[in-house]
């Protein structure tokens, strides 16, 4: 009996102490906060006993950042112009002042198709890069796709007519072509001057594609050259070596320039070949034929 006792005893303090371990976790794990009263209309005060459980906290996930990406400034090709140093529009015979229009500065020079004429310009640091001699020539230069177009066209012509070429004028610098119109328009001129010199920094001699042509034997060209053997064999067929006759009576209005028989530019072959299929002039494929006054 006494020993059930001592362990019926012993079962209730375990019992106990299992229960008052119990208590003291429980408590440890809660927070039994400040009670707050509430008046429930009868006086009478109940006390209720507010019990957060503390948890551990999910973690807040910081927001992944957005990067805003740096926009990137799309390249506006602002054009450029050379304002015109003439205050008004100054027509001679139908033939416009380049001094008294404001040209565009063409942004692709190194593009032996490229427009250059009274409305269009060159800087005047533009050289081409791949100025070569040229054989056959006043110690000329040309872009080097001209030159071996030049040197083709000479063998063909040479061979279809017994007579070669001679180049009188190649490459010429913006400040070369700056004194060749201001000497034409003190000696012949202004009137002469705006229908066949071009003002500085708008001549495709500057491009190192443009070619001053005149019969071998020769030294300098002249107006007759479209009437020689050669001068018509070249107007002919020089498109199947990449080259146009640049300004023909034809196209005054649209390029601007009286006729030139001598004058010849290079443009390749494949474009060459239209115009002179379609019979267009430079001005016209691109649509940028001059607008005369009466146009205006
Ligand atoms: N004679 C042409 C137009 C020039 O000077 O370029
Ligand atoms: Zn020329």
């Amino acid at each position: 009996m006494g020993s059930f006792m001592s362990r019926r005893f012993f079962v209730y303090t375990v019992i106990s102490i299992s229960l008052g371990l119990l208590m003291l976790t429980a408590a440890a794990g809660c927070d039994l906060t400040s009670p707050d009263e509430i008046e429930d209309g009868n006086d009478s005060v109940s006390v209720i006993a507010t019990v957060t459980f503390e948890t551990t906290p999910t973690p807040t996930l910081s927001p992944t950042p957005t990067i805003s990406p740096t926009p990137t400034p799309s390249p506006t090709p602002v054009p450029t112009y050379v304002e015109a140093t003439l205050k008004t529009v100054k027509w001679y015979n139908g033939f416009v002042d380049p001094r008294s229009v404001r040209a565009t500065v063409v942004t692709d020079p190194d593009d032996y198709a490229v427009l250059v004429n009274k409305y269009y310009t060159l800087t005047s640091e533009y050289v081409p890069y791949d100025l070569v001699d040229v054989p056959y020539s006043k110690n000329q230069k040309l872009r080097q796709i001209a030159a071996d177009a030049y040197l083709e066209l000479y063998d063909a012509c040479m061979e279809a007519t017994g007579q070669g070429l001679y180049l009188v004028s190649g490459y010429r610098s913006f400040s070369t072509q700056r004194a060749l119109f201001t000497r034409a328009i003190n000696n012949r001129g202004v009137k002469f001057a705006v229908k066949r010199n071009a003002y500085q920094g708008r001549s495709e001699h500057q491009l190192g594609l443009a070619l001053d042509l005149c019969p071998a034997g020769q030294t300098v060209y002249t107006d007759d050259f479209g009437s020689t053997t050669v001068g018509q064999w070249v107007n002919e067929n020089c498109h199947r070596y990449g080259f146009i006759r640049r300004y023909t009576a034809d196209f005054i209005n649209e390029t601007g320039y009286d006729d030139e028989a001598w004058h010849y530019r290079y443009v390749g072959e494949e474009l060459a070949t239209y115009l002179h299929e379609n019979n267009m002039s430079l001005e016209a494929y691109y649509g940028r034929c001059q607008i005369l006054p009466d146009d205006e």
